[in-house]
């Protein structure tokens, strides 16, 4: 009888992120290339003994263990953390779809060992992790679990990110960032990851963008990814250190202008240096395993206070354990 089912999501960089407007319902279209690195998150499911009452949340709380040092300190055990709202919707979704029957509750344990609020969707890998984990912990008291484009869909409604997460790899995400496509890539890449400990909200992030837009026409959309898609199949770092880019980049630089110092030091040392998603944290390129620790610890000894770590990708999606 198991009493903990238990499942792993990577963390991601944006090789390219290009930003078209802002539309009615507040998000804006996006052309972007993910790429999922092995750094991730683990959740588990642990069954608590008293049995869950129809209608209520199964979860009984959170308890997050930091991987990282020195993390941001955030109020985790609530209701509208994400990996929390992702096992509530999957159960609801078995209720809606199954015969209910009587689920236990469950504490979520989550091993954070991606930066919070960093641009590289720690919290959609939380949710994505949490999604499987809960199929198979569905699926261990009903006999039936919930199926891939289920979870897809829940993913969408949890957050932009959450089905980059649950799907891994390389892949074009379009509309809100979540219409995704697989992309053919060759080889791995060897990054960097440096977050400056300052966080930024992503929303924020979008809105600094359209206010710098509306000041400088020259800030205008990149949504052309033929160079990444390229540079994606060289497998060849030089060739991917020219084709990355990120509109939001100069959101952050507006919103944290410490970052520029960084990325002049990730680009002195490294191939290139690029903000990863919204920030703050600066992904560096490298040209592989042995240089990607070098250029950790050089920038380590040069950023105090800096939280870093060496990743690679591509990295496989939520993967149950
Ligand atoms: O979907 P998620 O909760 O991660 O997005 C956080 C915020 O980022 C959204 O509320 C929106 O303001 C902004 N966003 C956006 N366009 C996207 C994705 C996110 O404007 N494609």
């Amino acid at each position: 009888m198991p009493n903990q089912f238990s499942a792993s999501a990577p963390g991601k960089v944006n090789l390219h992120l290009g930003v078209g407007e802002a539309r009615a319902d507040g998000y804006h279209d996006l052309v972007t290339v993910f790429q999922a690195v092995d750094q991730r998150e683990v959740v588990r499911l642990v069954v608590d003994d008293a049995a869950a009452s129809e209608g209520e949340s199964v979860v009984s709380g959170i308890t997050t263990h930091w991987m990282l040092e020195g993390e941001l300190s955030e109020q985790i055990d609530t209701p509208s953390n994400l990996a929390w709202r992702a096992v509530d919707a999957a159960v609801e979704a078995h209720r809606a779809a199954f015969t209910p029957v009587a689920l236990p509750k469950v504490r979520i344990e989550v091993d954070k060992a991606i930066f919070v609020a960093g641009g590289m969707a720690g919290g959609s890998a939380d949710a994505a992790a949490s999604l499987v984990a809960a199929s198979a912990y569905l699926e261990h008291y009903s006999g039936t679990a919930l199926d891939q484009d289920k979870l897809t869909e829940l993913a969408k409604n949890l957050g932009a990110d959450v089905p980059f997460a649950l799907m891994g790899g390389n892949a074009l995400g379009t509309g809100r960032g979540d219409d995704l496509v697989e992309m053919l890539g060759r080889g791995e890449f060897w990054w960097v990851f440096v977050n400056p400990r300052v966080a930024i909200n992503t929303g924020e992030a979008f809105g600094v963008l359209d206010d710098l837009r509306h000041d400088n026409p020259a800030l205008v959309p990149h949504l052309d990814t033929t160079t990444v898609a390229q540079a994606l199949t060289s497998s060849d770092p030089e060739v991917l250190a020219g084709a990355l880019h990120n509109d939001l980049q100069a959101a952050a630089l507006e919103m944290r202008p410490q970052l520029t110092e960084l990325i002049r030091a990730g680009e002195a040392e490294a191939l290139a240096a690029i903000v990863s998603g919204s920030g703050p944290t600066v992904a560096v390129l490298c040209r592989d395993s042995d240089h990607a620790h070098e250029v950790r610890d050089a920038l380590a000894g040069r950023f105090s206070g800096y939280e870093l770590i060496a990743a690679h990708g591509p990295a496989a999606g939520a993967t149950l354990l």
